[in-house]
């Protein structure tokens, strides 16, 4: 076993313990197939989002009204859509769209504390026309073109497999449907690309690999899609420690030293995220854009 794998192993086994002195299950699965991603990532997911769960839904990045206007302008919503929020989390976008006025929202998460916090999102504000499924986006369980517009927030970066996804995403799209897609991306340089996302799965271990615009406009026409491009584009402003102190990372420590690198050497360590000090503080921000495109009628 190597170096990484012995800390991440104890850092498991700590984190499972602390959840069983709290009474939670480290997991709580629903019946998933395993698919492309395998059981591993899918815990890890669980694992992670579960702790981060309360965090993330209050953070003022998280519920940013200016970006949430950008994600709702791109969707062009019409009252008649039926929406499917992919990896909806604790329900910030599906509660927003739901506030719109459209026909239904329904809001999928493989993590079930992040469902419950989307339900009590909607019920506090009683939103009707809101539903919530705890399940895997790889494998969507919904009838083919079941959904007008078919949205995803801050998730793509998470999966193993984002074609699997968007090709489950441009199945339960009907013919002539939106797609609406906002994520974190990276620039070009390959260099810079892969120390992100090396310093983001350092952070958070779900953390996959974060893609250029390209790259999402490509598999976004890969799945079916077509007229794929990008309609707007925003800075998420973060503090280091702020964000460390919600993610349940295995290696804070770690992290720092990847940011205090960055800022020190941004030729051969910066990330691409404006690191920066500002007294003791360390600011940073991640770079979003919000793709659309439609479904063939
Ligand atoms: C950063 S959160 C974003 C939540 C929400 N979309 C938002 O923007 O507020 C990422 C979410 O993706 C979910 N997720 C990751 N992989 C998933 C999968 N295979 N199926 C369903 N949800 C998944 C996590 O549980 C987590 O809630």
């Amino acid at each position: 076993m190597t170096a990484a794998r012995r800390r991440r192993y104890r850092w498991a086994s700590r984190r499972r313990r602390s959840l069983r002195l709290l009474g939670r299950q480290p997991y709580d699965f629903p019946q998933f197939a395993v698919t492309t991603g395998g059981m591993d990532h899918r815990r890890t997911t669980v694992e992670q989002f579960t702790a981060q769960a309360p965090g993330f839904s209050a953070a003022a990045s998280s519920n940013q009204l200016a970006a949430m206007r950008m994600l709702i302008d791109a969707a062009k919503m019409r009252a008649a859509d039926r929406v499917l929020d992919v990896a909806c989390g604790p329900g910030i976008v599906a509660a927003a769209f739901a506030r719109e006025g459209v026909t239904s929202v329904t809001g999928i998460d493989l993590t079930p504390a992040m469902i419950a916090l989307a339900k009590q999102r909607c019920a506090e504000e009683d939103l009707r026309n809101v539903s919530f499924d705890v399940g895997d986006v790889e494998q969507l369980p919904y009838a083919d073109g079941a959904f007008t517009l078919v949205v995803c927030r801050y998730a793509l970066h998470h999966m193993p497999d984002p074609q699997r996804v968007l090709a489950e995403m441009r199945r339960v799209c009907a013919p002539g449907g939106r797609v609406v897609i906002a994520d974190v991306v990276v620039g070009a340089d390959p260099a810079v690309a892969e120390r992100f996302n090396a310093a983001d799965r350092a952070r958070d271990p779900s953390h996959v690999r974060a893609m250029t615009a390209q790259e999402l406009i490509e598999l976004m026409a890969a799945a079916g899609f077509t007229g794929c491009a990008r309609v707007a584009s925003y800075r998420l402003a973060q503090e280091l420690e702020q964000i460390l102190r919600r993610s349940a990372s295995p290696n804070p420590a770690g992290v720092r030293m990847r940011f205090e690198r960055a800022i020190d050497d941004q030729a051969t360590h910066g990330l691409g995220l404006g690191e920066r000090r500002d007294g003791t503080t360390v600011r940073f921000e991640f770079p979003v854009n919000v793709l659309a495109g439609q479904c063939p009628g």
